[in-house]
């Protein structure tokens, strides 16, 4: 039976460029869907920018853009990480599109339809200078548990407290530094409180949906404490899911100056993003979604839970929608067992990771071989890595083809023998029998659990080449016929692995289907054998990886480029001849005055040792006192053409240095020759 899947993974904020995490992510799902697709299932598989918020917005503001160019700038940036790691989504769309809002906006009609949003007034801090509410945070101040400093306005970096912004103690905030005050103002709520809500939430995310772990974690909250204001009761609470302008948002219909709080529209955006592409191909969007064979399948990160299996859901189900069929959470990404900063990633970026020339399937299997279907964090640990990807793809998988296509090419034309002996027969049988394990481990994301038996089964497959010895073979009189047999048995074998690998190294496997000349690879080509056949030219398929690269990978950053000397750049380079057209000389400081009416300029007269004085105006009043000068010598640009100037005619320029910023770097100095030089001396 065919399925049909609707397959996303979480909107990243629109505010920074992926960070490793992200991959982790976009891989995980790429490879399930990859696999679908090999099964002949029919996915569509995607994505889009979270494009609202005030974090944005005011990030916009700081970047001197509007939102919308803003979020269009980072949108810009995100197909070559994708391109570069193999991540087939069919489409990227962006919350702020028109699907987006007037899907946003139909959902939240029908839920106000049904009953659920109540309007309710909030007291909240404002920023009286910026005009505005602030969100949690954008509010600093001292921790009221703990009493520490410059905390933000949700919770306790230092206790790790969570309370309310207005819990604060000498709450400041952070876009202006002002004192924010309370305010109240309406705000609309989706009552996820209604027994409704409750009753179905209850029964969805207890059906067997959600990983087992998830769901323990989401009954918790049906019996949680409610805060007093709430009414105290245990249970579910109403969600607040509007903002007060000035918002980047949708606006809330019926509702001058309210928008939907960001986390409304964004899985909205899941449809939004599926109905752009589905225009695109000419399918009726309702129509898709009215598919009672249809799957919906949510990949997210373990932080962000909450939304999918309560509020989204929830949505969905009582504005008469399609719900999620399942929920797959992933943990998060360390690095070298450290912790990941949701804004600045992990130190190692994923751009850096391609410009050094690291493959990005080395990453892609990295993380499969690491992942499991469980909420576990994943360690990027660098010396793991290179182990795993030189063992297993290069020494144990690739190595099969390496050792074999040589022969078969140089020996027998590339024509494979369809006569594999019994032994490879046995071995090659084995392989196709593992194939249903290792599909149900990748279809149930125990990606770590398929690679191992994949791995494993190439651990026959070298034991085979072992006791076969081919390289030996090749040398003896008369084994021709076993020769052959042996490295096409190899060849058969590496084609049924490269079939269990392909969702996760698609890449590799585009390599090999032009290797082995076949068509592209699905999963029910392993249980078929390519009989006589031939293959193509081997060349080379993949890399050792090499530790030193990775070493780079880790090293921090550039330091920021230091600043130019001077505080400018040097000048465009010039030849020889271009200097000596300046002629510069020695000259002797005869007389120096102030300029009456500047108080920049003094009058200096100049000898240059040719029988007359001369009169150049020069820009070192604030630097010197003219009697300091009398008597000294210093270089002079000689034959700069006179020019007329207020307080007189200038016959040349006396040299001085100075910063280009002059404010910030005060102080010009005049050059003064070592002692020897005599006015009218080249300086060359
Ligand atoms: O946590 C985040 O990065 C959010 N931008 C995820 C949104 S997922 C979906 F709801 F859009
Ligand atoms: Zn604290």
């Amino acid at each position: 039976m065919t399925r049909k899947l609707f397959v996303t993974t979480a909107l990243p904020y629109a505010n920074a460029a992926f960070h490793i995490g992200h991959m982790m992510e976009y891989i995980q799902a790429d490879t399930w869907v990859r696999l679908q697709r090999m099964l002949g299932h029919e996915v569509h598989f995607v994505c889009a920018d979270d494009a609202h918020g005030a974090a944005i917005m005011i990030a916009a503001e700081k970047a001197g853009q509007t939102p919308q160019a803003f979020v269009a700038g980072i949108a810009a940036g995100r197909q070559q990480y994708l391109d570069g790691f193999h991540i087939a989504f069919d489409h990227w769309h962006s919350t702020d599109a028109p699907e987006n809002h007037a899907l946003a906006k139909s959902i939240y009609l029908a839920l106000r339809q049904n009953g659920l949003i109540d309007v309710r007034m909030v007291e909240q801090f404002f920023d009286p200078q910026k005009g505005m509410f602030l969100p949690d945070r954008f509010i600093k101040g001292e921790c009221p548990n703990c009493g520490a400093k410059d905390q933000y306005g949700d919770n306790c970096e230092v206790c790790g407290a969570v309370y309310a912004p207005t819990d604060l103690k000498n709450p400041v905030s952070a876009l202006t530094g002002a004192t924010p005050v309370l305010r109240s103002s309406e705000h609309f709520f989706f009552r996820l409180s209604d027994p409704r809500c409750v009753e179905f939430l209850e029964n969805w995310t207890q059906d067997g949906r959600l990983q087992t772990e998830v769901a323990n974690k989401v009954k918790e909250w049906f019996k949680r404490d409610r805060p007093a204001e709430e009414g105290g009761k245990a249970g579910l609470g109403d969600w607040d899911i509007s903002r007060d302008a000035p918002y980047f948002g949708i606006e809330i219909p019926d509702a001058p100056g309210k928008y939907f709080y960001v986390w409304l529209d964004a899985p909205v955006g899941y449809l939004a993003s599926l109905q752009a592409h589905l225009t695109k191909l000419g399918i009726n969007f309702d129509a898709y979604m009215a598919q009672p064979d249809l799957e919906q399948v949510h990949f997210i990160g373990k932080d962000i839970v909450t939304f999918h299996t309560l509020f989204w859901p929830a949505m969905l189900k009582f504005s008469g929608r399609k719900v999620p069929d399942h929920i797959y959470v992933h943990g998060h990404l360390t690095v070298s067992g450290e912790k990941m900063s949701k804004s600045r990633g992990t130190g190692i970026s994923p751009l850096r990771y391609l410009e050094l020339g690291l493959n990005p399937e080395w990453l892609r299997y990295y993380i499969a071989a690491k992942l499991s279907a469980r909420v576990e964090d994943l360690d990027f640990n660098p010396e793991d890595f290179v182990a795993r990807v030189n063992s297993d793809l290069v020494g144990k998988t690739i190595n099969i083809a390496s050792r074999a296509a040589g022969f078969l090419s140089k020996r027998f034309g590339g024509k494979l023998s369809a006569d594999l002996g019994v032994e490879g027969r046995v071995l090659l049988d084995g392989l196709r029998a593992h194939g249903e394990v290792v599909r149900t481990h990748l279809d149930e994301r125990d990606f770590g659990k398929a690679m191992r038996e994949v791995m494993l089964l190439a651990d026959r497959v070298n034991e085979y080449v072992d006791q076969h010895k081919p390289w030996e073979l090749a040398k003896k009189e008369g084994m021709d016929a076993a020769l052959h047999d042996v490295c096409s048995v190899c060849i058969e074998a590496f084609r049924i692995l490269i079939i269990y690998l392909k969702p996760v190294l698609p890449a590799l496997a585009v390599q090999v289907e032009n290797f082995l000349q076949v068509k592209p690879l699905m999963w029910a080509d392993a249980q078929r054998a390519l009989g006589h056949h031939t293959i193509g030219e081997y060349k080379h398929l993949m890399q050792r990886v090499d530790p030193t690269k990775l070493e780079a990978l880790f090293e921090p950053p550039a330091a920021p480029v230091a600043p130019p000397p001077g505080g400018e750049a040097l000048a465009e380079e010039i030849g020889i001849t271009d200097f000596t057209k300046v002629d510069l000389r020695i000259a002797k400081i005869v007389n120096a005055e102030a300029v009456e009416g500047s108080t920049k300029l003094l009058r200096l007269t100049l000898d240059v040792g040719e029988g007359r004085h001369r009169n150049v105006f020069s820009g070192i009043a604030a630097n010197y006192r003219p009697e300091e000068l009398v008597g000294k010598l210093t270089v002079m640009v000689a034959n700069l053409a006179p020019r007329k100037m207020k307080f007189g005619i200038s016959e040349g320029m006396v040299l001085a240095a100075s910063h280009a910023d002059e404010k910030a770097h005060p102080g010009v100095f005049v050059l003064e020759p070592f002692p020897g030089a005599v006015p009218g001396l080249r300086v060359r």
